[in-house]
């Protein structure tokens, strides 16, 4: 079905495109007897796809990245599509508008995107209040957390300590996001010096509550074997609960499209088939060089088929995520994944 829809969608600029997707996929689950349609399509569910990890039973392990759904305005009509966790954000303390579009970007012939948004969201309050009002909530939610353009980097803590205390009761589990490429800065937080210093704050409010909920964090594809060596070493002594990984990469490599287009677009993140390697790759060195034994791995970047999926896997991923892959193979990409996952 959606290869009938993509042509007209991929008319539309992507950011509109996928507003109205998501605002007719709203409307069509009001509609009596749509919903129940949606789920029939959508929804695969076996127990052998069923995993507790996190302290947490996942119907399936095929999530949702962070990015889609930045506000929190589309959790029960994604639950309808089947996926088996949900990661919104990233949000910050104050709403902002992110940058100036066009920033985001379609380069079909590399499967990929680029996007330079700028965490564009409408303030973690404004979340919560959405969080609030879901009903008889089916899925796993986690929160993914970032600071504010404004915010300086000496500061940045703050921001993410308002975030984690403001949605602690809404949701399941948290994501620091120090990876994305398009906060100025955002990255030099995955130094060594200031990452330990933010995890730590993070997890002192963590463990002052009376249950703390699982904190992982989320890692650029671009970081070196030393880098990625300091993270593993951080996320032990920091008692994380896992890593995420991929976010979008600034690397321009192995894009189809032609220089002059590619520069033409500029600066921004990579998501989609050409980061898939990079982020197995960096998946695989996590799984074989932590001393943590319950380290928990989310694999996201590239995943376009089940295959992909299994190759995450593989590599040692506990979950997968996707984004891309969802614009160009469609929503039915989550139960075709779970399917292969139960054919291997
Ligand atoms: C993202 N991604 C992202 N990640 C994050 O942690 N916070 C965010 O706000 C966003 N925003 C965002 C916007 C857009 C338009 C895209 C395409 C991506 C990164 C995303 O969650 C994921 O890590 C990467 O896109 C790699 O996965 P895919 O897209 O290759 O499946």
């Amino acid at each position: 079905m959606y290869r009938f829809f993509k042509p007209i969608l991929f008319l539309l600029s992507p950011e509109k495109a996928h507003k109205i997707t998501m605002r007719l996929l709203i409307c069509a689950r009001y509609t009596p007897g749509v919903r129940f349609l949606l789920q029939k399509l959508f929804v695969f569910n076996d127990v052998r796809l069923e995993k507790n990890i996190l302290g947490l039973h996942f119907k399936n392990p095929v999530g949702l990245a962070a990015g889609f759904d930045k506000d929190a305005h589309y959790i029960e009509v994604l639950t309808d599509l089947g996926f088996g966790f949900i990661e919104v954000g990233t949000v910050t303390p104050i709403a902002q508008s992110g940058n100036e579009q066009p920033r985001l970007f379609r380069l079909p012939e590399s499967e990929a995107l680029i996007n330079r948004m700028g965490f564009n969201n409408g303030g973690v309050e404004a979340m919560v209040e959405r969080l609030k009002k879901i009903k008889n909530r089916q899925v796993i939610i986690g929160g993914n957390i970032g600071k504010n353009k404004i915010t300086p980097n000496e500061t940045a803590y703050s921001d993410y300590e308002k975030c984690f205390l403001a949605l602690f009761p809404y949701v399941d589990y948290f994501v620091v996001n120090v990876s994305s490429p398009n906060t100025p800065d955002l990255r030099a937080l995955q130094d060594k010096e200031p990452l330990n210093f933010l995890l730590a704050r993070i997890q002192l409010l963590n463990n002052q509550k009376e249950k703390s909920k699982p904190v992982l964090l989320k890692i650029a594809p671009d970081l070196n074997i030393s880098q990625l060596d300091d993270i593993l070493q951080i996320v032990a002594s920091n008692k994380l609960a896992g890593i995420v990984a991929t976010n979008t990469t600034i690397s321009r490599e192995s894009l189809k499209e032609n220089s002059e287009l590619i520069k033409k677009i500029g600066i921004g993140g990579v998501s989609g088939k050409p980061v898939r390697d990079a982020s197995t790759h960096i998946i695989r060195y996590l799984r074989q060089n932590t001393k943590q034994k319950d380290l928990v791995i989310i694999g996201v970047g590239g995943i376009a088929s089940g295959e992909d999926a299994l190759e995450k896997f593989k590599a040692g991923a506990d979950l997968i995520q996707i984004y891309t892959g969802l614009v160009y193979e469609g929503p039915g990409l989550v139960k075709a994944i779970n399917k292969k996952l139960l054919s291997k």
